[in-house]
């Protein structure tokens, strides 16, 4: 009999997400549906996922153990938000105005609006300004079942600023029970006072900046904005390899504009991820279906700027890629924090399965962040971060639409969220 200090008893439904990774194909059709499903941690981990029976067979619930009781809910891993933009200042309200006026997304940019005005209000605020904008942001994270988060600098540009956005979320981390994996974008845009002098930048990024956000340790990826009018291809592989060679795991915002060849880049020097992707070729889709590489959805972003182009999901699953979901949550161009709402959109947009779409924002969304080994999916060893959504079954999460339907988190064996309060 193995000690339990939190039980989930008798859920409609649960999805353990389970299986070898990372999921292609087929096997992102499975998503480890049990009925009448029992769960058990201990310490934070699960020791137990099954029927009553296994459960009675197996699990010692200790005297002070957390029982709750799962009728009417359906239960599914913590969600994994493998591509956001958290630690900014400021919004762009006036930019969306203008959006829908009809500017597009570069024309804006090409004004100095975009990234650059998040630069400069990211600048003006301090560690503590940005610290207080980023938590009720991971409230909400948690509220629509965000348990881990990737977090990109890249609103600072030099090495002050960039530096107070990587401290931010290392602080956040440590106060918060959404687990947050920061990563360096020191490559996200030109700063302004080098807008003449691109090459100098690329060098004090190398010579500078990339040697000392690894020797704070302050990052455990590296990532570039490989796009028409910021970083070309070959301006990309240079600053990958300084990265890389710094020891940086590497990302790639590749494709997103133009199909500039960001995503075969990525392949060729093992990224963990190529991103975006909604301008991706054919021989893009077909070198990252062969390769480790994960490729990372962002459907809100065709959403948000009202793109008629959206990432070629079905192909890339169709030929083997590993997909996987993230919000990209930015002022810009995502501005949602909600992975249950990129689950709804890439059902609804990408045409993507809905068992799919769910390993995409689980169990691959792990691996896309090289944390498969801890979470993604509900098994034995790995943490129990779970929600538990009250919904008859686990299409209903899907098929209802804006509403909330998630009713408990459970972080690290620990209930976070309860009837849909942070606690
Ligand atoms: O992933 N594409 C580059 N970066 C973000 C947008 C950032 C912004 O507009 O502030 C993205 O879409
Ligand atoms: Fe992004």
């Amino acid at each position: 009999m193995n000690p339990a200090d939190l039980v989930v008893a008798d859920c409609n439904q649960i999805l353990t997400c389970q299986g070898a990774l990372p999921k292609r194909k087929d096997a992102l059709q499975d998503v480890g549906l049990i009925e009448r499903g029992w769960i058990a941690s201990y310490k934070g981990q699960v020791i137990f996922a099954g029927d009553e029976k296994g459960f009675r067979k197996e699990v010692q619930p200790e005297t002070d153990c957390v029982i709750i009781d799962g009728k009417g809910l359906t239960g599914l891993p913590g969600f994994i938000d493998p591509h956001t933009h958290l630690p900014f200042a400021g919004s762009r309200e006036q930019e969306f105005l203008l959006r829908l006026k009809g500017y597009t997304y570069q024309q804006l940019a090409q004004k100095g609006m975009g990234i650059q005005t998040t630069v400069k209000a990211t600048r003006e605020a301090s560690g503590e300004q940005l610290h207080s904008l980023c938590l009720p942001r991971l409230d909400r994270m948690l509220l629509y079942g965000t348990t881990t988060v990737e977090a990109k600098s890249g609103y600072g540009l030099n090495l002050q600023d960039e530096l107070k956005q990587l401290k931010t979320l290392h602080h956040l981390d440590e106060i918060h029970p959404v687990d947050i994996i920061p990563t360096f974008m020191g490559a996200h845009e030109i700063p302004e006072e080098y807008k003449n002098n691109k090459n100098e930048y690329i060098e004090l990024l190398i010579n500078k900046i990339i040697p000392e956000v690894r020797r704070e340790n302050l990052a455990e990826f590296f990532d570039v904005f490989c796009e028409e009018g910021v970083f070309s291809v070959d301006e990309t592989r240079k600053l990958i390899k300084a990265a890389k060679k710094a020891g940086f795991k590497i990302k790639i915002h590749a494709d997103e504009f133009s199909p500039l060849g960001g995503t075969e880049l990525a392949v060729e020097e093992a990224a963990v991820s190529a991103d975006h992707l909604i301008n991706i070729t054919d021989k893009g889709v077909q070198k990252l279906a062969e390769s480790q590489t994960a490729a990372i959805l962002l459907p809100a972003v065709s959403f948000f700027l009202m793109l008629e182009k959206r990432a070629p999901a079905r192909k890339l699953i169709e030929q083997g890629a590993v997909v996987a979901l993230a919000t990209d949550f930015n002022p810009g161009s995502s501005m949602t924090e909600s992975m249950l709402f990129v689950l709804q959109l890439a059902v609804y947009t990408l045409k993507m399965g809905l068992e799919e779409a769910i390993n995409a924002c689980t169990a691959n969304a792990a691996y896309a962040l090289d944390r498969h080994e801890s979470v993604g999916s509900l098994e034995k060893g790995k943490k129990m971060d779970l929600i538990l959504c009250e919904a008859p079954n686990y299409p209903s999460i899907v098929y209802h639409l804006g509403i909330n339907p998630i009713k408990h988190v459970i972080k690290n064996g620990k209930l976070v969220v309860k009837d849909g309060k942070r606690i």
